[in-house]
């Protein structure tokens, strides 16, 4: 039987990947602890049953305390940090594993609630109109603080500070999460940015702070181990809409990466359905294989049979799997024996502890 394009190893800058089965980033909110720590005992374990997959991807960890919006995240940004995540790195080495962490900031999805009743930072203040998950539940999104040029030089120093923590806690690399409709995303859409200085009005300025922060970041890592994700075509979500200029931004955006050595371009396909949204993208891997001429990660609802076939016919190099590997930490295994996924429990993705967490059997213990 021919072997499967997701099975077969694949050389990723001086990584070689021993498939090209990617743990997409996950945001399971299990550091419920003073700090935002992540231990041995919980995300350790976790990621480690996971390490059979080419390259985890962590889930989102926010850069400052001023990056947070959502109660119980880790950070890459304090000692106790640092020390926690050093463990969880050990033991997804020690099975073979890669991983790399993903550095966030939400932007103005956040609320004054994790700010001590400070504003939320943001391109611009606009409300995005969606909620924030505190310690109290939901609570409505508030109308930003638009930052200073001082606000976004402290925001890429952080960045570049969390990148050098991240290679101290022993992370094969880091995820810029430019995605999704957090800070960069705020700064590359009009329905968030309405700046009149250099960082708003055409693209080169609208997209300047993600240049700023790759080129302060490279000086720090290796170039080659920085990877960059993008949702060129989501849309109605967060604050985000797209209109004529977003695609156009995008495609700014890829052609410029080409211009640097990056261990990958992390592109998602819609979230959800834009087939009747003018101006949206609805292939995303097709319209972006042949503008970056890099490593090229695909995500967003791919199965065994369809992430063989992105690899084989749209040339992707690797696929990221989201809530298939919530639900089956030995996905690698199954696929390369055919078997069937275990399906996932969207009520316990965020919710604290091993019930949804640890507990999804393997296959030897079905
Ligand atoms: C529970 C959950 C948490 C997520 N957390 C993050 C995150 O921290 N960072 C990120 O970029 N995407 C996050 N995503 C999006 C996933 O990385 C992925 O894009 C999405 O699940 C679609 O891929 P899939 O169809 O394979 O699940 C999250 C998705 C889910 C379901």
């Amino acid at each position: 039987m021919k072997e499967q394009p997701l099975l077969t190893p694949y050389k990723m800058g001086d990584l070689t990947l021993k498939n090209r089965v990617v743990m997409a980033p996950l945001t399971r909110s299990r550091a419920n602890n003073e700090g935002n720590v992540p231990t041995e005992e919980l995300q350790g374990l976790y990621y480690e049953l996971r390490a059979s997959a080419g390259l985890i991807i962590s889930e989102g960890s926010q850069i400052s305390n001023e990056a947070i919006g959502y109660i119980n995240t880790p950070g890459i940004h304090t000692k106790k940090q640092i020390e926690g995540w050093k463990k969880v790195t050990k033991r997804v080495h020690k099975k073979g594993g890669k991983i790399f962490i993903q550095l966030w900031h939400v932007g103005r999805i956040s609320h004054p609630y994790f700010h001590n009743g400070e504003l939320p930072l943001a391109p611009s203040a606009l409300n995005p109109e969606t909620k924030s998950y505190t310690k109290d539940g939901f609570q409505k999104t508030v109308t930003p603080k638009a930052m200073t040029l001082e606000d976004i030089k402290r925001t890429v120093a952080d960045f570049t500070q969390a990148a050098k923590n991240a290679i101290a806690a022993g992370f094969d690399g880091v995820e810029i999460h430019s995605s999704n409709g957090y800070l960069f995303h705020q700064f590359f859409c009009n329905s968030s940015n309405i700046r009149t200085d250099k960082y708003g009005g055409n693209d080169e300025n609208k997209t300047r702070i993600l240049f700023e922060v790759i080129d302060e970041i490279k000086k720090v890592i290796p170039e080659n181990r920085i990877g960059i994700r993008l949702n060129p075509s989501m849309h109605d979500s967060g604050g985000i809409f797209i209109d004529e200029e977003t695609i156009p931004t995008f495609d700014y955006i890829v052609k410029k990466l080409n211009n640097y050595d990056l261990a990958y371009l992390h592109l998602s396909e819609p979230f959800s359905d834009v087939s009747e949204i003018s101006f949206a993208e609805p292939n995303v891997a097709k319209r972006y294989r042949p503008m970056y001429n890099g490593t090229l990660m695909i995500n967003t609802g791919f199965t065994q049979e369809s992430g063989n076939k992105i690899i084989e016919q749209e040339g992707a190099d690797l696929v990221a799997f989201g809530k298939p590997f919530i639900s089956n930490p030995d996905l690698v295994e199954r696929f390369a024996l055919n078997e069937k996924l275990n399906e996932w429990d969207a009520t316990t993705f965020a919710t604290p502890g091993i019930k949804g967490y640890l507990d999804y059997p393997l296959l030897g213990e079905m």
